[in-house]
Formats: structure tokens, C-alpha cells, sequence
């Protein structure tokens, strides 16, 4: 029985529980929710990205009906210096229908493409030979036996231009590609090739993908924070998300690889992220770097900003209030004016760290970077970082600087087991109702099952019970590419052509829509006893740090004492007869820090069953 006092005050809730977290992980950005449909549009690959990309990843030559040329890099009098290599494509023979030689681009696994539906087609081009050559793009399909749609561009002139057109297709094709082919004999310069559905989320040009970004706007998020997760620091202090250079013109933005082994177009930069929370009434929630790298790790040798580079730094982050709340005409408010938003952002919390080790260094560059924000913007509420757990000595560390320093909002992450979560339920109580408030800024229970979803709800109860205290919350992550998923669980699931939100999204949105605003006082008389809990098992190894490595456990014995059931194994293949189970792409492989690592998970053991495994694991592909 619960008895609720409805004659009670209550409590207030904060207004901002629940939110969303969105990191470019598991090709959330590039590949997922930014609706880019060509793939390495700048030639700006590296091997930096990903062993084995270069500046040609996803192009390739396309010599049809007897014409001949070549496709190659070069970084000669580039389109923008923060844009430095462009593609060269040279015709030196004409085929027999009088093309010239051409390109193609693969897209993201494909290009996927609708009947009756409009492309937007742009690309900077130059001649450097004066030649008056033209260009046509096609989209179709892979094998080019069909032309779904088509159009042309130019005359390309003498200096870089952007060229546009408009492709409207006849034909449906998930695996579609992008040709463009010269009309004769010369060569030509390309950069920032790109192809975009006319039907973006709010019909923005060049926006986001209008699925992806509906089911994150049908949450209805209170805040949306972004770009990360460990992505904001990076790898190493040379591999920060830094913000200034993902505003301003696409060509002008500096892309970089991100910590999750892939590359950054920084298309959506941001001012996307902005622009798609006013969209979708969810406060933006930056976090920028505390002045070290990820986790203090020292990948240069350098764990924090040099001290004579930390002025400029945190000029950077105050900077980052003028862009967003500044007037139209302050140095950076000019700068989100001319992108096409005069009026401020209304910027409220920005995040500054991200389970961060509590060290001297943190201590130092964090201060730095909170004493500005306090004396230039006293009214941004400043969110701190816990480190990466729920308790242990940065845990305490970071809630005693926070305490100290008086940081109004401490981020605590917790990936947990169910049982964790639902044995965890009355933690809020016991907080401190002065402050620092709490944001949960990342949390989940390990699956995309009735189990994991039951505790998560029951812990966002406990959240919303305290809400005077937990004043913001966001599972993680958020998106997850089919095919390259890096992380699991995931909130939705997406390939080319479709979404698919998880049980756990259901009972986020279930919090989110129909979050209260105050918590009143109840009692529970005559709860059942607590069911035992069944727990996951996992025998995990290090295989490698490429996002698409694979690996194989042989020899899989499973002992299961006392008769409990030999759970199967999940996400991969199991071969029961071999002993055999074999990672695929849309799991098994889980991306750390440290590097992939290969995972047998098995769902549902009984705990303290005392299973024992015996495994051998191979590297089947990948780094
Ligand atoms: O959500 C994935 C990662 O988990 C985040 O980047 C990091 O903050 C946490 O460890």
C-alpha cells in the first residue's frame, strides 16, 4: 500500500531533471545524427583518425566508358589552412559518351535515398588550368547500372567557388552512392563535397537527420549536454574539443580525430548544438574541458595546460558565454549573428571538466577557469566533475574541492549493474541539501532489457524524490550506429534507414514527459520481499583500439555449479557445438579508453552462482 500526503508542501523538483546526453561516440555525429551523406567530404582522413585512413578514404576513381585520369591529394594553396588538402581529379582522356574521368564517394555503409525527395549537392571547385570544365553529379546505385537523379555544376572558374545543386530523386535506394565526373579533358580541384537530404529535422540546410533528431526532440529533453563524455578532453592536450574552431563556415572549422578513433568534420559544431536545442526546448549544456586531458592521462607528457597558455584558455571558455549570450554586435555575438542568430542563446550551465582525476593540476587549471566565470559571468551556472565512479578517492576528493571551491553543481557518473540501482535508491536522501547540487550526468545499468529499465526507472524515481538536491540526469550514451558501435547499451539504435529507440528510451521519456514538480511524502506498507537478482557475467579481453575490430573466443567453457542455468551468450554468435562465439558488428566489441575490448557477456547468471569460464580469445580483424 502507498500512502501518499497530499495535504504536504512537498518538495520542488528541479526543472531540469531529465535531460539527454549526447556524445560523438559510436558515429553519433558524422554518420548519425548530422545529416552529411558523403563521407570524408574535406579529403581531411587521416591515419591520426584511424590506422589505415588516408586523405582518399571513402573516394574513389572512376574511369567509365574509356575515359582516363587520376585522383590524388594535395595540400597546394588550400581552400581555407584549416582546411588543408582538397582532391585533384585529372581527365587525360575523354570516354566514349564524352565524359571525363570522375569520383565516388561510398557515404556512411552506403547512401541511403528516397523517391520523390530532394539533395542538396555543393562542393568548392577550382580549375587551376582555365579549362572550362563542368561537373555532374549523379546519385545511384552502387553498381552505376542506375541513375536515380542527377544535375550539373558550373563552369567551374579559375579560383576555389562553391558550386550548388539541386538532385531530386526517382528512385528508393538504401545503398545508393554519389559520382561526380568532369565534361572533359583537364583537372580540377575539389573540396568540401557534399550531399544533404532537402529534409533535414526542421528543414534546415545542411541540419540534422529529421528521424534521429525526432526521437531525441520526443524525450523532451529539459537540457541537452554535449559534445561529451571523455570526447570533450580528448586524446592528449592536442586532441581537445576546442569550441572556437566548429563555428563559422564549414571549410573554415579545424577537424580533428576524436577520442573514439574516428574523425571529426565538426559540421556539427557548436552552433548545430545550439541551434537543435532552441529547436527542441532543451537548455544547451556545453562542457568544455577543465585545462587537462582526459582523465589527466599524459599521452603528450603533459597532463594540464601549460601555465603561459592558461590566460588564453580561459579567455576561450569566457568567450564561449559571449558567443552564446553576447549582443549581436560584441565581438563573438557577432560571430553566432552572421551564422543566422542574432538573438542570444541564453546560455544558463556550462560543465567544466569531465571525470576528471582530482590532481594538483585539475585543482590549479579548474580554479583558473572557475575564479573567471565567477567574476565575468556570475550568472552561468558552473558544473563540476566527480571523477569517473560513485565513490572511491576521487569521488571524495572531487566532492571536497567542489565543497571548498563552492561549485553549485557536481557531475557523478554510474554505469551500474540493476542491482546497484535498486539497492542505491534511497543515496539522495542522505545528501547534503545545501549544495553542492547533484547532476547525474551520465548513468545506465548495463542492457537494453525489462531488467535494466525496471532499475533505471526505480533510480530516476529516487532522482526525481530528491529533486531539490539531483537537479539534472542523463542515461548514457545516447546513439548508436548499428554496425560501429563502440558502447553498449545504448539508448536508439540507427543505421541508414532506420531508428530504433530501446525499452530503457521508453522509460526515459516516460520521466521526461512526465517529469512532476514537486514530491510529496508517502509511505509503503506491505512490499513484497525483494526477489533475488540475477546479474550479468562477462569474461573480457584487449584486442586492439579500432572501432571495427572483431574477435573470436574459442574453447568457451561455461561451468554453472549447483545446476543453474549456462546462460547463452549475447550480442554475438554462438556456436554451442564448437564452443565457439564470434563478435559482429553491432556488439560483443566495446570500446574503452585503453582501447577495444572484447567482451563475453552473459545475461541473466544467477549471482554467486560461482560460474567459471575457461575461454581462448583471436583477433579476427581490426587494429
Ligand atoms: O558515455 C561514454 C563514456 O563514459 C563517456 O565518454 C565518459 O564520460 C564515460 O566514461
Amino acid at each position: 500500500i502507498v500512502e501518499v500526503d497530499a495535504r504536504a508542501a512537498g518538495t520542488a523538483i528541479s526543472p531540469d531533471l531529465f535531460g539527454v546526453f549526447f556524445e560523438d561516440l559510436n558515429y553519433a555525429a558524422d554518420g548519425g545524427l548530422y545529416a552529411e551523406l558523403v563521407q570524408n567530404r574535406s579529403f581531411e582522413y587521416r591515419s591520426a583518425d584511424r590506422s589505415g585512413w588516408h586523405a582518399l578514404t571513402a573516394w574513389e576513381l572512376l574511369e567509365r566508358d574509356g575515359a582516363a585520369g587520376s585522383l590524388t591529394v594535395s595540400t597546394a594553396a588550400p581552400l581555407h589552412p584549416a582546411n588543408p588538402h582538397h582532391a585533384v581529379l585529372r581527365t587525360v582522356a575523354t570516354g566514349t559518351t564524352g565524359s571525363g574521368a570522375g569520383l565516388r564517394n561510398e557515404g556512411f555503409d552506403g547512401i541511403a535515398v528516397r523517391a520523390g525527395e530532394s539533395y542538396d549537392v555543393s562542393l568548392f571547385a577550382r580549375l587551376p588550368d582555365g579549362a572550362g570544365n563542368r561537373l555532374v553529379a549523379r546519385i545511384e546505385s552502387r553498381d552505376g547500372g542506375l541513375v536515380h537523379g542527377r544535375a550539373e555544376l558550373g563552369p567551374v572558374p579559375g579560383h576555389w567557388e562553391r558550386l550548388s545543386a539541386v538532385i531530386t530523386c526517382e528512385t528508393t535506394d538504401p545503398d545508393a552512392r554519389l559520382t561526380l565526373t568532369t565534361s572533359g579533358v583537364g583537372t580540377v580541384h575539389l573540396d568540401l563535397v557534399s550531399l544533404f537530404p532537402q529534409a533535414t529535422f526542421r528543414g534546415r540546410p545542411g541540419g540534422l537527420r529529421a528521424d534521429l533528431a525526432q526521437a531525441i526532440a520526443d524525450l523532451k529533453p529539459k537540457f541537452m549536454r554535449f559534445p561529451g563524455g571523455c570526447l570533450a578532453h580528448g586524446q592528449g592536450l592536442g586532441n581537445m574539443y576546442r569550441w572556437p574552431d566548429t563555428v563559422g563556415p564549414l571549410h573554415q572549422r579545424r577537424q580533428q580525430p576524436n577520442i573514439w578513433h574516428y574523425h571529426q568534420s565538426m559540421g556539427l559544431g557548436y552552433f548545430e548544438y545550439f541551434q537543435f536545442c532552441e529547436d527542441i526546448g532543451a537548455k544547451p549544456l556545453p562542457v568544455v574541458p577543465a585545462g587537462v586531458c582526459c582523465q589527466n592521462s599524459e599521452v603528450t607528457g603533459q597532463a594540464g595546460i601549460p601555465q603561459e597558455e592558461m590566460p588564453a584558455y580561459v579567455a576561450e571558455v569566457l568567450a564561449l558565454v559571449e558567443w552564446a549570450n553576447g549582443p549581436a554586435d560584441s565581438t563573438w555575438g557577432a560571430v553566432r549573428a552572421a551564422a543566422g542568430h542574432p538573438e542570444p542563446f541564453g546560455l544558463e550551465y556550462l560543465g567544466v571538466g569531465n571525470e576528471d582525476t582530482i590532481t594538483d593540476t585539475f585543482r590549479d587549471r579548474f580554479a583558473r577557469i572557475h575564479d573567471a566565470l565567477r567574476e565575468h559571468h556570475p550568472e552561468i551556472t558552473v558544473i563540476g566533475t566527480l571523477g569517473p565512479s560513485t565513490a572511491g578517492q576521487d569521488w571524495e576528493r572531487g566532492w571536497a574541492f567542489a565543497r571548498e571551491r563552492r561549485i553549485p553543481v557536481v557531475d557523478e557518473h554510474s554505469y551500474k549493474s540493476p542491482r546497484w540501482l535498486l539497492e542505491n535508491t534511497r543515496r539522495f536522501d542522505a545528501m547534503d541539501r545545501e549544495g553542492p547540487h547533484l547532476y547525474v550526468g551520465e548513468y545506465g545499468s548495463g542492457r537494453n532489457n525489462g531488467r535494466s529499465a525496471v532499475a533505471e526507472a526505480a533510480y530516476m524515481i529516487a532522482m526525481e524524490r530528491n529533486g531539490d538536491v539531483v537537479r539534472l540526469a542523463s542515461y548514457a550514451p545516447l546513439l548508436a550506429r548499428r554496425g560501429s558501435i563502440q558502447w553498449l547499451p545504448d539508448l536508439i539504435y540507427f543505421d541508414n534507414t532506420d531508428v530504433w529507440p530501446t525499452l530503457n528510451y521508453h522509460v526515459q521519456r516516460m520521466h521526461s514527459v512526465g517529469s512532476g514538480d514537486t514530491a510529496l511524502p508517502f509511505t509503503v506498507t506491505g512490499a513484497p520481499e525483494p526477489v533475488p537478482v540475477r546479474n550479468d557475467a562477462r569474461a573480457t579481453v584487449l584486442i586492439g583500439t579500432g572501432a571495427d575490430t572483431r574477435a573470436e573466443f574459442t574453447d568457451v567453457t561455461i561451468d554453472s555449479p549447483g545446476g543453474a542455468p549456462v546462460p547463452v551468450p549475447e550480442f554475438g554468435t554462438w556456436h554451442a557445438e564448437s564452443g565457439t562465439w564470434v563478435t559482429d558488428g553491432s556488439g560483443g566489441v566495446r570500446q574503452t579508453r585503453s582501447g577495444a575490448r572484447a567482451e563475453l557477456l552473459l545475461a541473466d547468471a544467477v549471482e554467486g552462482s560461482g560460474y567459471a569460464f575457461s575461454v581462448r580469445a583471436r583477433k579476427t580483424a581490426g587494429d
